[in-house]
């Protein structure tokens, strides 16, 4: 018999299953499963009838572009319109300094490939996106975890972090962040903050990579897009390296999304996407121009914002009405994620097979965290006791049956580590 181990690089040896994956599994192998686990938009919210309408038209005619190799860069057109989105979110880009990228999730893996030598850190928010955490992994970068607060990374910590990689002789190379909305947490990095850590970045000479999928998703009640400024936009002596997609706002299907980066940067991708796919797929790129163009983008925006703000609403009633003695969250002023932090007593790992029992599922919450840094540790910072719940996809009624499934389950296992105490040990359990 054949032992692939031996035949494995370093980097495959540490790749891991991402949870959100290993949760889909197991509702495919389940009959009726709440599933508020994977960060997917809602396909009802899909414009299925114009998306029909520019695909046929697209395939209905003889331009052999539509479906024929094209620049790495991406399609002009839509690189254009690309450039017309950042100028609204106040970023101003030179045609040198943008690049389309299958997905976001591409766009890591390149920047990743890009910046980082094996050792290499880069300093993270504690929680943070765990396709990132892959990204960052597979290149063997060294991610060092900073505590979040109610509006973003903590500054102290961040401060004490930098200062003591640098102590100990590391190369500290860039700070990824989720400002707005992030995913895991929904948090959203308060402006104040967004500006002192563009010019702490610039003092220490290290890039940010400002990751920015959630940008339209504001909910009007709760922020206002004023609140949600890229960092980008005031990055005057190119410091950062911005990604965003299309695919909360159209479709994750079509995998088109973006990075704007100072051109010698965007140079460097370029070449280290050739190797990848050799461009993002034309048909997709097409359809996503005409939707930008025809102004169906536009258009879904709105409905959008409204369409999971009412989602946010029917999570945070239900969960106040079935766990608020019990759980804590942050309320999500945009996105689709929810963070749920339980009793101490808890872990949410360990309680996933007693959610499934119960036909819910949820991400817990050590998916999304890292080696923290010595002042997150002191706090907790494993994520043992937390989860994301995502109120994205279900229907509102999926949505309040999940929460009812979930509420049973955190009673009974509070009901069932009581009887077993002392509290077990994780390996125990
Ligand atoms: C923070 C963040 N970055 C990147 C991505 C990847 O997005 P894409 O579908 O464009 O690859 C996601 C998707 O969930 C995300 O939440």
């Amino acid at each position: 018999m054949t032992i692939y181990d031996q035949f494995f690089s370093h980097a495959a040896q540490n790749m891991k299953e991402s949870a959100i994956r290993r949760m889909g599994k197991m509702i495919a192998s389940r009959g009726d499963v709440v599933s508020l686990a994977p960060g997917y938009p809602a396909p009802d919210t899909f414009p299925w009838a114009e998306f029909r309408e520019i695909a046929a038209s697209l395939l209905g005619g003889q331009d052999g572009s539509v479906l024929q190799y094209g620049p790495t860069r991406g399609y002009r057109p839509l690189l254009e319109e690309i450039a017309a989105i950042l100028e609204g979110r106040e970023i101003r880009v030179a045609f040198e300094e943008l690049l389309v990228t299958t997905g976001s999730q591409q766009g890591l893996d390149l920047v990743a490939r890009v910046l980082f030598d094996p050792g290499d850190v880069v300093l993270v928010e504690l929680p943070t996106y765990t396709g990132a955490i892959t990204a960052f992994r597979n290149v063997q970068a060294q991610m060092v975890g900073v505590p979040q607060e109610a509006d973003g990374v903590q500054f102290d910590a961040l401060e004490a972090t930098y200062q003591r990689l640098r102590l100990d002789g590391c190369r500290v190379k860039a700070l990824y962040v989720v400002p707005n909305f992030q995913n895991p947490t929904g948090l959203l990095i308060g402006l104040e903050k967004r500006r002192r850590l563009l010019s702490w970045a610039a003092d220490r000479d290290i890039l940010i990579i400002e990751d920015d999928p959630y940008h339209d998703l504001y909910f009007e009640d709760s922020a206002t897009p004023s609140e949600v400024r890229s960092i980008k936009a005031d990055d005057a002596d190119g410091r950062v390296v911005y990604l965003s997609s299309f695919s909360k706002t159209l479709a994750p299907g079509y995998r088109v999304a973006w990075i704007a980066a100072p051109a010698a940067i965007a140079q460097k991708l370029e070449i280290a996407k050739q190797s990848e796919d050799l461009l993002t797929g034309s048909l997709d790129q097409r359809i996503v121009h005409e939707a930008c163009r025809s102004g169906l983008l536009a258009r879904q925006l709105p409905k959008l914002r409204r369409h999971y703000r009412e989602k946010r609403d029917v999570m945070v009633g239900a969960l106040r009405r079935e766990l608020n003695d019990t759980v804590t969250w942050p309320d999500p002023k945009g996105g689709f994620f929810l963070w749920l932090t339980l009793p101490d007593q808890l872990d949410t790992d360990l309680m996933i097979p007693r959610a499934v029992d119960n036909g819910v599922v949820y991400v817990a919450g050590e998916a999304f965290f890292v080696a923290p840094s010595e002042q997150g540790r002191s706090r907790g910072g494993d994520g043992r006791r937390t989860m994301r719940l995502s109120f994205s996809a279900p229907t509102k009624e999926r949505i309040e049956e999940g929460v009812v499934r979930l509420a049973r389950t955190v009673r009974e296992e509070l009901a069932a580590v009581s009887v077993s105490a002392p509290a077990p040990g994780r390996a125990e359990r």
